[in-house]
C-alpha cells in the first residue's frame, strides 16, 4: 500500500504486508517507489526492497525504513546490473519483437560458463545447493503459472528422459488449494520469470514446510521468490518489457535443460558420452535459433494471409505438446484470437469435432519419436477440410506436401526442438497482433507480473 496526503504532498508512505513486492529507488535528489525493478531502470539503478511488515517513508532527498511498530530498519542498497539501454526498443516497432530477436543471445548467456564442451559436465555452482540433494530425492515437482507452466512441462520431459526421475508439473493456483502430498524426498522448483507471481510465491511457501529443498528458476535473482528459496537458477535474460513472455520462456528452457543435465549427471543417470553429445548440441542451438529468426519474413507473410482466421488448434506431441500450449497462449494473449493447444493424441477426443474450413491447425512436426503420429493428425485434419500450417525440419517434403505453409527449422536433437519450434509460433502471434494494430506490448486485461491471487 502506498499513500500520499494532500496536506503533505512531498511524502509517500509505503507499507508491505504479504508477498507483493515493493521496491524503492534512490535517485539524485529524487526517490522512487515501484512494484517491480524494471520501471525504475530508466531513473536509477540503486534500489532496496521492503520486507514484510516494513514501512518506507519517501521524500525527495531521503528514504527512511521502519517496522510497523516504528523501530528503525537499516537497508542495504542494491545496485542493479541491468543497463538502461536494455529497456530501449533499438529500432524495433515493439519490445516484443526486439525480445524475440534477442533469444539466441539469451540461450548463449544462460549457458555461458556453466558447461564444459570438453567433458560435457554442467556446473550449476551458482545454484547454492549441494549436488547431494539431487541424489537424495525421489521426486521433482515443478510449480508455475502462465507461460512458465509450459516451460515447466518441457522441463518435466527433459528430467524424465535424462534424470529418470518421477516429475510433476503443477499450476501454483491449483496446488495451493489442494491436499498436495509432499515429503522430504521431494525437490521443488518454482518457475517464474518475475519471481513475484503471488500464486507461485504462496505455493512455494507451502512447499518449503515439507519438501527437501525449494529452488527458484527466475529472471530476477533479487525477487521475493529468489529470497525465499534455498537456491536460485538465474535466467540471465535481461529485462523483458513486453507483457507476453518470449525471451524469458526460452531462458527457462535453457535453464531447465542445464538443470536436467546437471541432475542426471549427479545421479549417474547419463553416460559421459551422452552428456558430451547433448552439451555440444545445446551449444549449437543459438546458431540454429538465429537461422529460424532469419526466416521471420515468411512467418509475417503467413500471419497476414491468415488474418481472417478466427479459430486455431495448436497440436504437438511429447516435448512439443507444451509448445502447442505456449503457441496458443501467445496467439490469444496478444491477438485476441481463439486458440487452443492440444496434445496430438487428444485431438480425436473432442477438438476433431470442431475441424472444418474455418479452423486452422498449427501442427508442430519435427522428425522425432512422434513424427509419424503427428503426420497422421495432419491427415485427419486435411480429410475434414481444415487448413494446416506446420513447423517442420528443413527439407521435410512429407510435411510440405500436407501443409499450406511450412515454417522450417534446422535439425537438432529431439530433446532440444522446443528452442526452435517455439520461434515461428511467437512470430506468428506477434505479426497477427501487430497487423491488426493491437497494443502488442500491453495487451488488454493482462499484467507483466500478477502480484495478486
Ligand atoms: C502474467 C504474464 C505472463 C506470465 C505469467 C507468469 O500472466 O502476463 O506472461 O507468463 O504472469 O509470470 P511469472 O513471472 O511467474 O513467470
Amino acid at each position: 500500500m502506498a499513500c500520499i496526503s494532500s496536506r503533505d504532498p512531498g511524502k509517500i508512505v509505503a507499507a508491505r504486508n504479504g508477498p507483493g513486492p515493493v521496491v524503492v529507488g534512490f535517485g539524485s535528489g529524487e526517490s522512487y517507489l515501484s512494484s517491480d525493478i524494471t520501471p525504475l531502470l530508466a531513473h536509477t539503478r540503486r534500489v532496496a526492497y521492503l520486507g514484510e511488515g516494513e514501512i518506507a517513508v519517501l521524500t525527495a532527498p531521503e528514504i527512511r525504513f521502519s517496522t510497523f511498530a516504528g523501530a528503525p530498519v537499516e537497508k542495504a542498497v542494491d545496485t542493479l546490473d541491468w543497463e538502461p539501454a536494455m529497456i530501449e526498443k533499438r529500432g524495433f516497432a515493439h519490445f516484443m519483437a526486439k525480445e524475440i530477436f534477442e533469444q539466441a543471445d539469451v540461450v548463449r548467456d544462460t549457458l555461458k560458463s556453466r558447461v564444459s564442451l570438453d567433458s560435457g559436465r554442467v556446473f550449476l555452482d551458482d545454484l547454492g545447493i549441494a549436488p547431494d540433494v539431487f541424489r537424495e530425492v525421489s521426486r521433482v515437482v515443478l510449480i508455475a503459472c502462465g507461460t512458465s507452466y509450459p516451460a515447466g512441462l518441457v522441463g518435466k520431459y527433459l528430467l524424465e528422459t535424462l534424470g529418470r526421475v518421477p516429475v510433476e508439473v503443477e499450476y501454483a493456483s491449483e496446488l495451493r488449494s489442494r491436499d498436495f502430498v509432499m515429503d522430504r524426498g521431494t525437490l521443488v522448483l518454482g518457475i517464474s520469470q518475475s519471481g513475484e507471481t503471488a500464486d507461485t510465491l504462496t505455493a512455494l511457501r507451502l512447499a518449503r514446510e515439507k519438501a527437501r529443498a525449494v529452488l527458484a528458476v527466475t529472471n530476477n535473482p533479487r525477487s521475493s521468490m529468489a529470497r525465499d528459496a534455498d537456491g536460485v537458477l538465474d535466467l540471465h535474460a535481461g529485462p523483458e518489457i513486453g507483457v507476453a513472455a518470449t525471451k524469458t520462456f526460452v531462458g527457462q528452457l535453457a535453464a531447465l535443460s542445464l538443470f536436467a543435465l546437471a541432475f542426471a549427471q549427479a545421479r549417474g543417470a547419463l553416460s559421459d558420452e551422452d552428456s558430451l553429445a547433448l552439451v555440444q548440441e545445446l551449444q549449437r542451438v543459438p546458431l540454429k535459433m538465429d537461422r529460424v529468426l532469419g526466416g521471420a519474413a515468411a512467418v509475417e507473410r503467413a500471419a497476414r494471409r491468415f488474418l481472417g482466421c478466427e479459430h486455431y488448434l495448436f497440436l504437438g506431441r511429447w516435448i512439443n505438446f507444451p509448445i502447442a500450449l505456449e503457441g496458443a497462449l501467445k496467439l490469444k494473449e496478444i491477438s485476441y484470437t481463439h486458440a487452443e493447444g492440444y496434445a496430438g493424441g487428444e485431438m480425436k477426443h473432442g477438438p476433431i469435432a470442431l475441424i472444418d474450413e474455418g479452423m486452422t491447425t498449427l501442427a508442430i512436426v519435427p522428425r522425432d519419436r512422434v513424427y509419424d503420429k503427428m503426420l497422421s493428425n495432419i491427415a485427419e485434419v486435411k480429410a475434414r477440410s481444415g487448413r494446416i500450417l506446420a513447423v517442420a525440419f528443413e527439407g521435410d517434403e512429407r510435411a510440405r506436401a500436407s501443409a499450406e505453409e511450412v515454417f522450417a527449422i534446422p535439425e537438432t536433437h529431439q530433446l532440444f526442438t522446443p528452442f526452435l519450434t517455439v520461434l515461428p509460433l511467437q512470430l506468428f502471434a506477434y505479426h497477427s497482433a501487430a497487423a491488426k494494430g493491437f497494443d502488442v506490448d500491453q495487451p488488454r486485461n493482462l499484467a507483466k507480473s500478477v502480484t495478486v491471487e
